[in-house]
């Protein structure tokens, strides 16, 4: 059986220290450990006082006052029978007061080291005050822009989202849970959030198991063998059963295939939902189907606190299964550390919002910039050429709107936005002109374009900062239309119609369809939400003081109606082509059924995204070489090595992120078309060449087929090696069975 690597570190002491307590607990003391409340927001009321004295609180969720902390814990301690500490939660996202890039920023840098490094600064400073629980990673698949949480995401591919996603648990959580600035981790939302209909958000998903088992699932497959401290299911049905209630997902899966040794803890209020989706009839129900599911503590609502009682009375619960949960939360709080001492002292760690952390937001927030467009290299900037430049949008010079959704401790105060970052850069006599444009980027009004258009006559070039508001994007905030919202297209049109070159840059927390602009304008530039140190980040990219390197984590859709739209799609059996699509406008009047290339595409909008996954440009130009195999037959004990030789032809020095991906041409069960299946994050210098290796071996190759059980199956594979996945030079090789060497 694996024990939580995690807690191995501490786990052997964790859980016999656990035992020891659990024979000395109460059934009311052990129904209190499944039990999370929400904080008061720095009060203390005489209810929850008395509460945590009766050792009715296991956690607490939303409080980062450290005095309140403190006493709570105190309290906890020192005035309950038994002294168990709290675990206080946050949702510690992307940051805690040093605000990172939204997680699908940070995963646009492609690289494990920067994400792990934001994850352990986001621990230092929660942990310093006194948050020990954070509810993150966010590990759902998506394929959808509507989904106002892709914002939280690590984008549309399963194996990108496993390495980055355990980068972020290892930064969480560091080698060892009692490491004071370590923070236990929640792997989220299990599972199937992302495939929700519409984009819309909590509603439903009907994902087959072969797809949940070869897509949704690794990601958390791969938390659950690193050992990610906790769990939280979906607040979405699945299947027709809500998360917080299959048993299938939370026992048989968890459990039992993957023999997860830590817990689970709901989503807020997510048991009680379970009657709202007409899975239970009442809380009591509700409890009943969570506590059989495996759902160990309940978040805020407290359907097992009023009802676990009375179910264990009728005997519809067993007290042997209410003593599994706690020892699992008790061995947690042992690992953590919260035995020996549950007080901080905020004295004793780094300042929040240094100056080293808000370097590493810098550095995460450039690496995270996707440079989409590059019309005849306008960039970078040469500031010493500009005697003027016009920095225009509602997102040039806001501090709250760039830092994104969930940043519930982060502070405006340390925001650097593009505004003031570019006036630093420009040259002394650059006269630099600022005009807003538009209140928000929800307004519909023109009244301001005059003054815009006026500034961008005036000047010898103009940078756009536009896209959307924090809140548009998020938990609950999904879009069915994902074009730049209010007036935002209209200015951009009518200051690209003045004739200064206009430099996009977008800030937003999804892929917007940008179509109707990325023609027009000279470069684009795509930021997400860069968080405190987006501004430096954008300006030192523009001004060339940093090369873009980040690529798309996400396939960036011509239009809404493409959605879903990702790299690794099914072939189906008709595949569109350059040579079969024909435009609507281009079918001839009367055309007869059969005239028209009878092919998997939309009549009006060719069957390509308008920037694939993997995609990002340089200031530096790469060139690939063919491939190169060390073998074309792989055995399932061989394996086989794939080389290419990427040589940077310009005279920057630059970073590219090179991708391997593979597609099994025929399977048991249809496969994409392409699989990333490795990446590499190179550093290359100016006119220089490096050889890049690929190790390719049977394990890679595995899928879960019609049974879905994990198989590999002889065959013929393409290979690719290429800068993003929308490539097409490729080589074949062969995985052969013994038999068939033989
Ligand atoms: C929210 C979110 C979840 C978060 C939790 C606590 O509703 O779904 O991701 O961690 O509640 O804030």
């Amino acid at each position: 059986m694996t024990t939580t690597p995690q807690l191995s570190s501490s786990s052997q002491q964790a859980m016999l220290k656990a035992e020891a307590l659990l024979q000395k607990m109460t059934l009311s003391e052990k129904l209190g450990q499944l039990n999370q409340v929400s904080g008061q927001y720095g009060g203390i009321s005489a209810d929850l006082r008395q509460a945590i004295q009766s050792g009715n609180v296991s956690s607490v969720i939303n409080e980062v006052d450290t005095p309140t902390i403190n006493e709570l814990q105190r309290i906890a301690v020192e005035e309950s029978r038994l002294g168990i500490p709290l675990l206080i939660g946050r949702d510690v996202i992307h940051g805690f007061t040093t605000v990172f890039p939204i997680p699908l920023g940070q995963a646009a840098t492609w690289c494990e080291q920067t994400i792990e490094a934001g994850a352990r600064i986001a621990a230092i400073e929660a942990a310093s005050r006194g948050v020990n629980w954070t509810f993150a990673p966010m590990i759902d698949i998506t394929r959808d822009p509507r989904w106002g949480r892709i914002a939280e995401s690590l984008g549309e591919d399963p194996y990108l989202c496993s390495r980055l996603g355990g980068a972020m648990i290892k930064g969480f959580q560091t080698e060892s849970l009692n490491e004071r600035t370590a923070i236990a981790a929640c792997a989220k939302h299990f599972a199937g959030y992302g495939y929700c209909e519409s984009g819309r958000d909590y509603s439903f998903a009907n994902i087959s198991e072969n797809e949940l088992r070869n897509t949704v699932l690794p990601p958390f497959k791969m938390a659950a063998d690193l050992g990610v401290a906790t769990f939280m299911p979906s607040f979405s049905d699945l299947n027709g059963v809500p998360a917080s209630g299959n048993h299938w997902l939370m026992q048989q899966v968890l459990r039992d295939e993957w023999q997860y040794q830590g817990f689970v803890v709901s989503d807020w209020g997510s048991i009680r939902d379970l009657t709202v989706h007409g899975l239970s009839e009442d809380d009591k129900h509700a409890a009943l189907l969570a506590f059989n599911a495996g759902i160990d503590m309940e978040m805020v609502s407290d359907c097992y606190a009023k009802h676990l009682p009375e179910l264990l009375s009728e005997n519809k619960v067993d007290e042997s299964k209410i003593e599994q949960m706690v020892r699992r939360i008790l061995q947690l709080k042992y690992a953590l550390g919260l035995f020996e001492n549950a007080q901080t002292n905020s004295e004793e760690f780094v300042a929040l919002a240094n100056h080293e952390h808000l370097l590493a937001a810098k550095d995460a927030a450039t690496k995270s910039c996707v440079l989409l467009k590059n019309a005849d290299n306008i960039l970078p900037l040469d500031s010493s050429q500009l005697a003027s430049i016009a920095v225009i949008g509602p997102l040039a010079d806001d501090k709250y709107e760039q830092l994104g959704t969930w940043i519930f401790d982060g502070d405006e105060q340390h925001s650097v936005t593009c505004l003031s970052a570019i006036k630093a850069l420009a040259g002394a006599d650059t006269k630099i002109t600022f005009e807003k444009g538009l209140d928000t980027t929800r307004s519909q009004s023109e009244e301001h374009f005059s003054k815009v258009i006026n500034a961008a006559q005036d000047s010898d070039i103009a940078i756009m900062v536009m896209g959307e508001e924090s809140i548009l994007s998020g938990e609950a905030h999904s879009r069915t239309n994902i074009d730049l919202p209010g007036a935002q297209v209209q200015l951009i049109e009518q200051v690209v119609a003045t004739g200064t070159p206009v430099i996009l840059v977008i800030m937003a927390g999804r892929p917007l369809t940008i179509a109707n602009v990325n023609d027009k304008v000279s470069a684009l530039l795509y930021a997400w939400h860069p968080g405190s140190m987006g501004g430096e980040a954008v300006a030192d990219l523009l001004f060339g003081r940093a090369v873009p390197s980040g690529k798309l984590p996400v396939t960036f859709p011509r239009v809404v109606g493409q959605v879903p739209i990702y790299y690794s799609q099914k072939s189906s059996g008709r595949p569109a082509t350059n040579e079969t699509f024909v435009h609507q406008n281009n079918i001839p009047v009367r055309a007869t059924q059969t005239s028209l290339g009878m092919t998997a595409n939309h009549l009006d909008v060719h069957f390509s995204p308008l920037y694939p996954f993997g995609f990002g440009l340089s200031y530096a130009t790469f060139d690939y070489s063919e491939i190169r195999l060390s073998e074309h037959r792989l055995t399932m004990e061989s394996s086989i090595t794939a080389s290419v030789t990427i040589s940077n032809r310009s005279e920057v020095d630059s970073q590219e992120i090179v991708q391997l991906y593979i597609r099994d041409l025929v399977a048991s069960t249809t496969r994409p078309i392409k699989e990333l299946k490795g990446f590499k994050r190179l550093p290359i210098k100016a006119y220089s060449s490096i050889d890049v290796d690929f190790e390719i071996n049977a394990e890679l190759l595995g899928f879960y087929g019609p049974n879905n059980t994990f198989i590999t199956e002889p065959g013929r594979f393409n290979v690719w090696i290429a800068p993003h996945s929308d490539t097409t030079n490729y080589q074949v090789f062969e995985l052969v069975s013994e038999a068939l060497n033989n």
